[in-house]
């Protein structure tokens, strides 16, 4: 049975990896701060901790999905940032190279500026904030190495822990939280579940020959949406007055943010490889636990 190593494994999209892979490979999960059985705590800026712990357990795959993820975070902590989202990586390279392991990095869309989507593969990224720039560092340490891979990935949403854990679902908080809720109305986003961001790894390595993979993978979903058309489907659905919602037409938020950075996935596209859904429903299965108002 090949052996993968998934670090972020207590996150958003770590623990759908861990499900994912979990039936048919033999899956070392690692956390910080929320490791408990079946994950294994590590501080991968350790870097010593971490090369010991790659020869410990010698994995065939590492998915690197720890990072850093909020723009306002990265903005203000730019030593963290450097830290986890850039050395970090660049350092997971290097000793995947060194040991033989196949290095999947997760990155973001926020690597392109938004202003000439959509965005294929070989598109020339461009990032407006310390995030995306982190990112597209990091990519470029991985990419020094033409057997390691950066996935590219926009916008999730899936199985939230907390009702904020995801910039999608933290919608729903806003919207009760506030007498006169404003959304953005400004930026276009892909909404990814990420089920289907597990299901797409998965096919990748298990599907693809290791001469079609290395070098930059898209995958997202197709479907645009702005975060007051999901505000609005999220009111509808459980009964809230959505004329009470304001639409915003200029960028919100403290870090400057791409409007539309759609990612083609041409690669998997030409292979079938293609897992989607409708992110409306989607939405509204994970909103579901925390809405305390009854269903309209
Ligand atoms: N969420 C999105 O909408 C989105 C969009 C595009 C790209 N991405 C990228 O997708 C990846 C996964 O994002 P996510 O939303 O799943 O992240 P997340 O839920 O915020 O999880 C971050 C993970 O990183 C771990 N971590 C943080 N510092 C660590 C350290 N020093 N040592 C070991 N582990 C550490 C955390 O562990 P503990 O919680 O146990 O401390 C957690 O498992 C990231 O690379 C992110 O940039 C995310």
């Amino acid at each position: 049975m090949k052996k993968i190593m998934i670090t972020g494994a207590s996150g958003l999209l770590g623990r759908a990896l861990f499900n994912t892979f979990s039936d048919h490979f033999e899956v070392i999960g690692t956390a910080f701060s929320r490791a408990s059985e079946p994950l294994v705590p590590l501080n991968l800026t350790d870097f010593r901790a971490l090369e010991d712990f790659l020869i410990t357990h010698k994995p065939h795959y590492l998915i690197h999905a720890a990072a850093e993820r909020r723009p306002e975070v990265c903005l203000e902590n730019p030593e963290l940032t450097q830290q986890l989202n850039v050395s970090l990586p660049a350092a997971l390279a290097n000793l995947c190279h060194q040991h033989q392991v196949e290095l999947f990095f997760i990155s973001s869309d926020y690597v392109f500026d938004g202003t000439s989507p959509p965005y294929a593969e070989t598109a020339q990224p461009a990032p407006l904030n310390d995030y995306g720039i982190s990112k597209y560092q990091a990519e470029q340490a991985v990419l020094a190495y033409p057997q390691h891979n950066v996935v590219r990935i926009p916008v999730l949403y899936g199985a939230v822990e907390k009702i904020d854990e995801s910039a999608l679902t933290i919608t729903w908080q806003q919207l009760i939280q506030s007498n006169a809720p404003k959304m953005d109305n400004w930026a276009v986003r892909y909404p990814t579940h990420v089920d289907d961001i597990a299901k797409t790894l998965k096919a990748i390595i298990t599907q693809l020959d290791k001469s079609e993979r290395g070098g930059v993978f898209h995958i997202s979903d197709t479907t645009p949406y702005t975060k007051f058309q999901l505000a609005c489907a999220l009111a509808d659905a459980f009964g809230y007055d959505k004329s009470q919602i304001t639409a915003m037409d200029s960028p919100v938020g403290q870090a400057a943010r791409p409007q539309n950075c759609q990612l083609s996935d041409n690669r998997l596209a030409k292979k079938g490889i293609l897992y989607q859904r409708d992110a409306i429903k989607g939405l509204i299965e994970a909103v579901r636990p925390f809405v305390k108002q009854p269903e309209v």
